[in-house]
């Protein structure tokens, strides 16, 4: 079955998926270009963390993206950029012409050395070359890994040296509404701590001056001209590398999660056909970020993998006005519009004035990803930009998960406000008690497990198996955890609560509250601080800081000030608390640990049943902390 069309291919699908994955698999794969066939659909334990697919299949990304679609839709746009300003021209490529952009690249890289293995990093705006840079990667076995262009120098240098990475693809500068972010000015801070980068490519997009340091710096326009457009593509291993995207976790350090060839692509493809339903003459637009998993699965892969054209948008949903995207799906006509629920809101609270100056009639489908969407939002979506005739895709899903993972088909199976519903095929879900025990039966509340595994799973951390095991698996042993709490009704439909763990999930993204105050830390007047997430209206979760220091500042504000530049600085904006409370103590239990769960009842101002407070080590905090709380 290639498309799920009906409620009843669904149930198929899913039951043969759970009863005989290799043939569900194996039948799908049949449609790729494959070098060499596999060995085995699935091999591996997943208990074992050694779980493989299609092992001793031998295959290439790029040509599976690209090459399999010239002979029927070489004329077809590939991708469509829509650039930061209304009134710059959209650049087209046309798969033809995107295929020849991405044999130049492949070109440039192998001309600079890069070899199958070799991990390089793009710290850059969302333009065109971004997206060409991460296909010729894979077309000659190079890994890519995209640092996010809002982290700061600091986040970008320990990824790049987690990474050993060797080449670093940026730009002069991007745009980001009426504004520009220095992109190369911080590249160089970080690549001054970043020994194993040898080369850099710079792509230009703005024309600001920059420092091109000889030898190392290169402009990618002046590479380009000087590249082949054909480049054979390598013969990988299904399970090679195929990228690492750091994610934050709930210690310091960021986790790069490693995914691999044959599963991944398998995932992205038919995870994006089968959610989204997109057909042939429809206009699908992302407007996520490559920077994070959603633009790599779907604006990259999922869509080339299919065959669709993909929309690329380097701008904010705030500039020139509110009214942007709207402005740009009747531009463009777009049919498939997937978004975050933290856009949805913001852009729901500048008020409908910017809604309605756009007819919006050529919608027909509507995604949401990266955070649970709340009823008001997921109501004045539906009715304002889906016209009330618009299926909504909740999707649930991870950096680790590779794809979609818990989501209604759209215009398939039954949206539900608020619930992501069901699970994709491949995909069995548990929910189990704090011990590990499943709950069966519905209704029920739990922790979400994942209990098989499925080809779009990350293959690990790293350099760094044993945190891989540590982090998702030791809590419940033989269970991949997600980190997330869900509800299940009486359909059995999931609904995804939230993060249960140390995460706070910041306007979709993901910041790790150990980040957030080893940042803090190193202010030298910060003993100690403690980071809770705790609801905001737009942006889902805000940030809430509890910081000790060794005098009172006095300039309060002055201090809290140098405290938010700081993590700006180690971390990027996207990390600044929100607000910061200084105490002279934080509640901890006889052996030391934070109690967190009385620091997140004051952050959401919710004092009335700070439940047990008896084993706490000095208990008289409590009172200072929530009078503190009300200062804010
Ligand atoms: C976390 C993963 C997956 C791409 C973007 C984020 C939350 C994601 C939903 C949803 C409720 C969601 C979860 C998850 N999340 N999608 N539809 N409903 N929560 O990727 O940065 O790896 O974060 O985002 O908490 O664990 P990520």
């Amino acid at each position: 079955m290639t498309r799920i069309r009906t409620q009843d291919d669904y149930v198929k699908a899913h039951k043969q998926s759970m009863e005989n994955p290799e043939k569900f698999w194996g039948d799908y794969a049949e449609q790729f270009t494959w070098h060499k066939k596999w060995n085995k659909v699935c091999s591996g334990n997943f208990q074992n963390l050694d779980y493989k697919w299609f092992e001793g299949a031998k295959l290439n990304m790029s040509e599976n993206c690209l090459d399999r679609h010239l002979a029927t839709k070489g004329d077809k746009v590939a991708l469509l950029f829509e650039p930061n300003d209304p009134n710059e021209d959209v650049k087209r490529y046309t798969y033809k012409q995107l295929h020849k952009e991405v044999n130049k690249m492949a070109n440039v890289l192998k001309n600079k050395g890069v070899k199958k293995g070799d991990i390089v990093t793009f710290y850059m705006g969302m333009v065109p070359e971004l997206l060409i840079g991460i296909v010729a990667c894979t077309r000659i076995g190079a890994i890519h890994s995209v640092v996010f262009g809002g982290f700061s120098a600091t986040a970008l240098a320990d990824r790049m040296i987690d990474a050993k990475s060797t080449v670093l693809v940026t730009n002069d500068a991007s745009y980001r509404g009426n504004k520009t972010v220095p992109l190369k000015e911080t590249a160089d801070e970080a690549l001054a701590k970043s020994p194993t980068v040898k080369t850099v490519l710079v792509a230009k997009r703005i024309g600001n001056k920059v420092n091109m340091q000889a030898g190392r710096d290169f402009w990618l326009h002046d590479e380009l001209t000087k590249a082949s457009d054909t480049c054979a593509p390598a013969s990988m291993d299904a399970e090679d590398p195929l990228f690492i995207l750091y994610t934050s976790g709930s210690t310091g350090k960021p986790k790069g999660q490693l995914h691999t060839t044959a599963g991944y692509m398998t995932w992205a493809k038919f995870t994006f056909e089968n959610v989204f339903q997109v057909n042939e003459n429809d206009l699908y637009w992302c407007t996520a970020d490559i920077g994070w998993v959603t633009g790599h699965t779907y604006i990259a892969y999922g869509p080339l993998l299919s065959g669709a054209t993909t929309i690329m948008f380097e701008g904010i949903p705030t500039y020139p006005d509110a009214g942007r995207f709207w402005q740009v799906v009747d531009k463009h006509k777009v049919t498939h519009f997937y978004t975050a629920p933290t856009a949805i809101r913001a852009l729901q609270a500048q008020g409908l004035d910017f809604v309605n100056k756009h007819s919006l009639a050529s919608l027909k489908v509507l995604g949401t990803v990266g955070e649970p969407i709340n009823e008001e939002a997921w109501d004045w979506y539906y009715k304002n930009i889906g016209k009330s005739k618009c299926p909504i895709a909740d999707t649930w899903w991870q950096t680790e998960t590779g794809g979609i993972m818990i989501s209604n088909l759209a215009g398939v199976t039954p949206h539900k406000a608020t619930f992501a519903t069901i699970p994709l095929p491949g995909v069995e879900p548990m929910l189990v008690d704090a011990d590990g025990k499943e709950i069966k039966g519905n209704p029920a509340d739990g922790n979400l497990c994942i209990s098989r595994s499925w080809p779009g799973m990350t293959r690990g951390i790293y350099g760094d198996m044993d945190r891989f095991k540590n982090t998702y698996f030791t809590t419940y042993p033989g269970k991949y955890f997600t980190g997330d709490g869900a509800r299940r009704d009486e359909k059995g439909q999931y609904r995804i609560t939230g993060r249960v763990d140390d995460v706070i999930n910041v306007s979709g993204h993901r910041i790790g509250t150990a980040e957030v105050e080893d940042a803090l830390n190193q202010h030298e007047k910060v003993v100690e601080s403690a980071v809770v997430g705790y609801p905001h209206e737009i942006k889902g979760q805000g940030i809430y800081a509890y910081v000790i220091c060794t005098e009172k500042p006095t300039d309060q504000e002055a201090f809290k000030k140098e405290l938010n530049a700081l993590v700006n600085k180690i971390i990027g904006p996207i990390a600044k608390p929100d607000k910061i409370q200084l105490t002279s103590g934080l509640p901890k239990t006889r052996s030391g640990k934070i109690m967190r769960r009385i620091l997140r009842k004051v952050a959401e101002n919710d004092t009335s049943s700070l439940g047990d407070t008896s084993t706490l080590l000095n208990p008289e905090i409590v009172e200072e902390i929530i009078k503190g709380a009300k200062k804010i």
